[in-house]
């Protein structure tokens, strides 16, 4: 007998209850697409084969799957005629297949690879020639519900809309999650006909098939039922996501992370936190982003794709594909683009963008400032109100601030330029040559005083008063 493993994912669909131009799977939740989910859920199976059955936006979903799982096989379904008809064409489409195949959608979000690794071991030990992944509901309304004999042996699925009123009182649900034999599909698959209220060939008339030849059926129950919810409009996409918070934020509350508020914490499944770290209100952790221990984020801070190091403080932020060092400070109110790489105990303070730059350990950069392709050197003071002008209009050029460098408040820095180590920029300078190390560059207009002028030009104002209260003081 064969041991292979292959899964099967049901993703056809287009979803219309979503009322989208994109297919319902590729909607995104916390990191992943709905799709993602299940297929990411799935590795827990290690397949030998993964299928996805394609159908409505074919090409979008191909695509999709190329990015995040390029050894997935896509089947196309080019007429939705049922679920049966679905695994009938993939399994068709795989004529080598053989052991066990499980069968899933491409629209449960919330199942766990921990439920299909539960459901294969049960489907493993008993020897069954199928297993149904169940669930007890509070509202079972449009789901089939499970049918079992008087030994409570299953029996069958019988749809929403097939099923009698003694039926309907049901609240045991077929999740449409599944282990089959694979040759016994087949044998069943080759059987199904039209004949129910849809016109459709149910994969669940494979288990009443099953059944009836003698092949035991069994199910398996998941320890949580919110495993097997699928999504069908966006008031339930938002519903999932909010369980799917739950679960992540709840993770990492019991491994060591501190969340003020876990309602308003937005963390993606594809984030890593540290224990010990604080997360305030109103935080989002998004895609690779990686949190370090005894960092503290928020609040209202947004972070995708980037690393938090250890100890680091990160306050009223958003940030794209950026490093922030260990015990670095950045915000309130700053901006981190992608290839900001800030290091160790670095300080981005408020109302600073930075691209593409390097703050090397130390430096500063704490109020106003524009910091783009640039290099900092360690220890270098970037004075408030600080612009690098990196842009002429054409390209971007380099800009680089040696170690220990204090630029004075309200300069220019004109790309490409050089600021020596040990120097000094004057306030107020427009920087375009370079400034030598031990050296002041200055680059502004010399001030001149005219004297007298406010009691001259000004007479009778508040500040030729004052001026005058001045005078007679003297
Ligand atoms: C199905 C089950 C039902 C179960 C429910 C759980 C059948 C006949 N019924 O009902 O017992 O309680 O799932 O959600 O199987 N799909 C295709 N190609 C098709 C048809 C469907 O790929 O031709 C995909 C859809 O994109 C979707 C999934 O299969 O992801 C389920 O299809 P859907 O029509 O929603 O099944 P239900 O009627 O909900
Ligand atoms: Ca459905």
């Amino acid at each position: 007998m064969s041991t292979a493993r292959s899964v099967v994912v049901l993703a056809a669909g287009m979803g219309t209850r979503m009322k989208s131009a994109h297919p319902k799977m590729l909607h995104p939740m916390l990191g992943r697409t709905l799709l993602g989910h299940v297929l990411f859920a799935a590795d827990a199976l290690a397949a030998d084969d993964t299928l996805v059955v394609v159908g409505q936006a074919a090409d979008q979903v191909t695509a999709h799957l190329d990015q995040i799982a390029p050894d997935a096989r896509t089947v196309l379904q080019a007429e939705q005629r049922g679920t049966g008809h679905a695994v009938r064409t993939a399994m068709d489409a795989a004529p080598e297949l053989s052991g066990t195949v499980v069968v899933l959608y491409g629209d449960t979000p919330l199942l766990r690879g921990e439920t299909l690794e539960g459901l294969m071991s049960a489907h493993e030990a008993s020897g069954a020639a199928a297993t149904v992944l169940t669930a007890e509901v509070p509202d079972p309304t449009g789901l089939g519900r499970i049918l079992r004999d008087h030994s409570g042996r299953v029996v069958g699925v019988v749809e929403q809309r097939d099923a009698t009123p003694e039926q309907l009182a049901i609240k045991e649900i077929n999740s449409g999650i599944y282990v089959f034999d694979a040759g016994l599909l087949r044998q069943m698959l080759s059987k199904l006909s039209t004949d129910n209220d849809q016109g459709e060939e149910y994969l669940t008339d494979v288990l009443g098939f099953l059944v009836e030849a003698g092949h035991p059926v069994h199910s398996f129950a998941a320890d949580d039922a919110l495993d097997t919810l699928g999504c069908n409009d966006r008031a339930q996409l938002a519903e999932l996501r909010q369980i799917m918070q739950g679960r992540i934020n709840t993770a990492l509350m019991r491994s060591g992370v501190t969340m003020d508020d876990p309602a308003t914490t937005w963390i993606d499944a594809t984030v890593t936190v540290e224990p010990d770290v604080t997360i305030r209100p109103g935080v989002q952790l998004l895609g690779t982003t990686s949190v370090s221990t005894g960092a503290e984020v928020g609040p209202d801070s947004t972070l995708k794709d980037t690393v938090v190091g250890a100890r680091a403080k990160v306050v009223r932020a958003h940030t794209d594909s950026a490093t922030i060092g260990t015990a670095a400070q950045i915000g309130p109110f700053a901006y981190l683009r992608p290839g900001a790489a800030i290091g160790d105990t670095a300080k981005v303070g408020t109302y600073v963008e930075v691209k593409n730059s390097t703050l090397a350990e130390g430096s500063k950069v704490p109020h106003l400032s524009y910091v783009g392709d640039a290099s900092i050197g360690a220890g270098a003071n970037i004075g408030a109100g600080t612009i690098v002008a990196n842009y002429d209009g054409v390209a971007k050029h380099h800009t680089e601030v040696g170690e220990a460098v204090f630029v004075g408040s309200n300069s220019v820095l004109v790309a490409p330029v050089t600021i020596n180590d040990g120097s000094y920029v004057a306030a107020g300078s427009a920087i375009n040559g370079e400034v030598p190390s031990n050296s002041l560059g200055v680059a502004r207009g010399r001030q001149r005083n005219i004297e007298g002028w406010v009691e001259r030009r000004r007479p009778g104002t508040k500040t030729a008063e004052a001026a005058e209260r001045a005078r007679q003081s003297e």
